[in-house]
């Protein structure tokens, strides 16, 4: 974990209020792994606490980090009005992220809403040597607009919004299902709203499919100092910032 001073390349609107973050990176770019997040140190130091905010994508080579966030509040709004040339502080990489040791299995990935941040430095990792759908849930087309900023170049992608105004209107439960059908699935991996990886959770237990879920929890430290991410697991009390925020889930309690 390091504590680093970068300078913004980039911080571009993409869609309503979600925004992508470049940054030149250093010390934390090496050791850096998908599902992990970083606490982004707010510009205006009257907002204390740092917000944790998942790696959208780690560019090795240029030494490039990438976030992509949604204006929430206080501290968010702060990282908004950042400009191309100051400097954010990061603390990072934190947490255990998603487990992509694997090869020549048949995978599924899926993004909902602000779930989708994580997936582009996933998608990369996984694709090369596995056989990768990709599924991306939104609420309407201008949420997927993120997606240009992916490479999924030889990855099935699957697009469902609400509205029905991209791709499948529904949910990602919908290709899912019919993926199951089709494909022996080995793992999903998933990042998403509560309700939507609660029913992941569900059909990856039903069709016994390895399933790997990142929860999102309010978060003080980020370092595992003061239990405010402590959560309920059915292997006890885990933190999510330490433990996680990527879990088994079968460890999750999904009732
Ligand atoms: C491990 C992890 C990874 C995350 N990755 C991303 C990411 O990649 N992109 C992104 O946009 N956001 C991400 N978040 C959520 C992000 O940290 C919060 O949205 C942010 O801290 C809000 O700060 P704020 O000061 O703008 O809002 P606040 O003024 O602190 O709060 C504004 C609103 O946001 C809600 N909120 C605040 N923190 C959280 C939280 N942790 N989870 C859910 N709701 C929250 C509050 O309840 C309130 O309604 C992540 C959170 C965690 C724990
Ligand atoms: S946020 Fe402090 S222990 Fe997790």
């Amino acid at each position: 974990m390091f504590l680093e001073d970068c300078v913004v390349l980039e911080n571009n609107k993409i869609s309503d209020s979600y925004y992508l973050l470049k940054l030149k990176g250093e010390k934390s770019i090496s050791s850096a792994k998908p599902g992990q997040f970083y606490m982004l140190q707010c510009k205006n130091e009257s907002t204390l606490l740092r917000r944790p905010i998942s790696l959208h994508y780690i560019n090795k080579e240029k030494q490039i980090i990438e976030f992509y966030y949604e204006v929430k509040g206080k501290g968010t709004n702060e990282f908004k009005n950042i400009k191309p040339g100051e400097n954010i502080n990061l603390q990072g990489p934190l947490g255990t992220g998603f487990n992509t040791d694997i090869e020549n299995k048949n995978i599924v990935i899926i993004g909902g809403g602000m779930g989708m941040a994580p997936m582009k430095f996933l998608t990369e990792a996984l694709s090369p040597k596995n056989n990768v759908t990709f599924i991306c849930g939104g609420r309407n087309k201008e949420s997927m607009n993120i997606l240009d900023n992916f490479n999924l170049e030889n990855i099935k992608t699957i697009i469902t919004t609400d509205d029905g105004s991209l791709g499948i209107k529904g949910n990602v439960t919908i290709p899912l299902l019919e993926t199951l059908k089709n494909k022996n699935i080995y793992k999903i991996y998933t990042c998403g709203p509560q309700i939507m990886m609660k029913h992941i959770m569900n059909i990856a237990k039903k069709n016994n499919i390895l399933c790997e879920v990142s929860l999102e929890e309010r978060m003080g430290c980020g370092v595992g100092a003061c239990v405010g991410c402590s959560i309920l697991t059915k292997e006890g009390m885990k933190k999510v910032c330490k433990d996680g925020p990527v879990f088994d889930s079968k460890i999750i309690i999904n009732d």
